[in-house]
């Protein structure tokens, strides 16, 4: 049964006849849609905001990596965005992509839940399911797939099942969807061939892992090792800024070492759906299943979540040298989107930064081109272009993002006071200081 399935699905597959259905329309779920479009197949876009599937209707991207050239063309070539379950009758292949933030410190699996039951009463033997959303090891098996059985169905015997992490990186234009390996696994040998096969038509290299759980626990070790590894130089920048020694110069040349050493910079710390949520999630089961606390995933949460205090206290430490308070001061905040080249501001080190500098009575402006100004932004700052007037009459300027399209020469030119926390102003003039 379960072979004679699994060739017919892999020839739907090879023909591009199969009918997609990705759950979630999303910083990842969208590029999934748009390149399976790309491909030749049909494919449906399930989301349940009514403003996302109206913006994908007419045309109208959110998401800064998919012009909206490449979607009207997707749209033309028959994507079909929906908020319909309806309209996932009869799918073949089935992507899960929706969010998993935490709530009150531990995973919430609401999203995947209620995407697994609008799933289970279409599906039909010989389909194939698939979670991308990142969470913690087990998750296929013991959430997903007991809700997809409850449509009678057994998971690789009447339908195939698997997890494949995404690795997309907004704003990274050198590594997108189809260049970068993606690692693919399933509940068992039929289902991770039905995945293989899948994302094989989409993207020039897969790797096949045993189990889903290690599909899983390979997202989470990513995110936990960018995470640690940037609390790391984060904290040791602090004590080199006391230690009077240059962090940045120092990194450069630790970076010369062609093997052992990877680079990672300091910052105003992390932020987007990733670093501050995935290791928690480890974390999270690591403690629920073991009773071990994870104490890396801790200290580097520690670390990193308390970064933007110190951003605060460098910038009341620099206006100290033009004897000036805070409070009054007027700051000029630039980038609030998570990092650079992109729109997403969810988690970002930036929020933190200007509620501390308003709560402190200083008159914050903010400036962010990637942001879109219809994002209702719940700050009590101004948004204001990063305008030579603007320049002029800050100050303090505080840099919390690297965006390449700033206008760097006259910031340090014009700026009387910048804190840099990235060092994109290394080996320039400028009056102030490096994170
Ligand atoms: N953004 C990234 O860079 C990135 C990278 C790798 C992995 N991830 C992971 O991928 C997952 C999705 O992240 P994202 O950044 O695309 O989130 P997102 O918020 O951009 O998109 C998720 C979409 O899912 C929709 N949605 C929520 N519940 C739904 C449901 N039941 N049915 C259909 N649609 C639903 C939302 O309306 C939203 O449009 C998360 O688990 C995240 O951790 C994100």
């Amino acid at each position: 049964m379960t072979e004679n399935q699994l060739s017919r699905l892999l020839d739907r597959i090879g023909d591009r006849s199969a009918k997609i259905a990705v759950i979630g329309q999303g910083y990842v779920g969208l590029p999934v849609a748009m390149r399976a479009t790309e491909v030749g197949f049909r494919v449906v876009g399930y989301d349940t905001s009514p403003q996302r599937v109206e913006a994908l209707r007419s045309g109208r991207s959110y998401i800064e990596d998919i012009p909206d050239e490449q979607l009207q063309a997707a749209l033309e070539q028959g994507y079909y965005p929906t908020r319909d379950p309806l309209d996932l009758r009869a799918f073949e292949v089935a992507i899960i992509t929706v969010p998993t933030p935490l709530r009150d410190g531990a995973p919430d699996l609401t999203f995947i839940e209620s995407a697994g039951r609008d799933l289970a009463p279409r599906l039909e033997a010989g389909a194939v399911v698939v979670l991308e959303s990142t969470t913690y090891p087990g998750t296929t098996e013991e959430l997903l797939r007991p809700i997809l059985e409850s449509s009678g169905l057994e998971a690789g015997t009447d339908f195939f099942l698997g997890y494949s992490p995404e690795r997309i990186d907004p704003g990274n234009a050198m590594w997108n969807l189809q260049n970068t390996p993606k690692v693919v696994s399933g509940v068992n040998a039929a289902s991770c061939t039905a995945v293989e096969a899948f994302y094989g038509a989409l993207i020039d290299k897969v790797v096949p892992v045993k189990s889903t759980a290690e599909a899983e626990l390979v997202k989470l070790l990513e995110n936990t090792f960018r995470h640690v590894n940037i609390a790391l130089v984060n904290e040791l920048a602090m004590f080199a800024k006391d230690l009077d020694v240059d962090i940045w110069s120092a990194i450069d040349a630790t970076s010369t070492k062609p093997f052992g050493f990877m680079r990672f910079t300091p910052g105003p710390g992390v932020g987007g759906h990733c670093l501050p949520i995935d290791p928690s999630y480890l974390a999270w089961r690591v403690e629920r299943r073991l009773g071990h606390r994870f104490r890396f995933v801790e200290l580097a949460n520690d670390v990193n979540s308390h970064m933007p205090d110190y951003v605060v206290t460098r910038i009341a430490n620099l206006l100290n040298i033009d004897a000036r308070a805070v409070r009054g001061s007027r700051i000029l905040v630039l980038g609030l989107a998570y990092k650079a080249g992109t729109s997403d501001w969810r988690e970002s080190p930036s929020t933190s930064v200007i509620e501390q500098l308003v709560e402190l009575g200083a008159e914050v402006r903010v400036h962010d081109a990637h942001i879109p100004d219809h994002i209702a932004v719940e700050l009590a700052a101004a948004r204001v272009p990063c305008s030579d007037e603007e320049l002029d009459a800050a100050d303090l300027v505080v840099l919390l993002v690297d965006h390449p399209d700033l206008p760097y020469d006259a910031i340090c030119s014009r700026a009387k006071l910048i804190l840099d926390t990235k060092g994109c102003l290394r080996g320039r003039e400028f009056r102030g200081e490096l994170l």
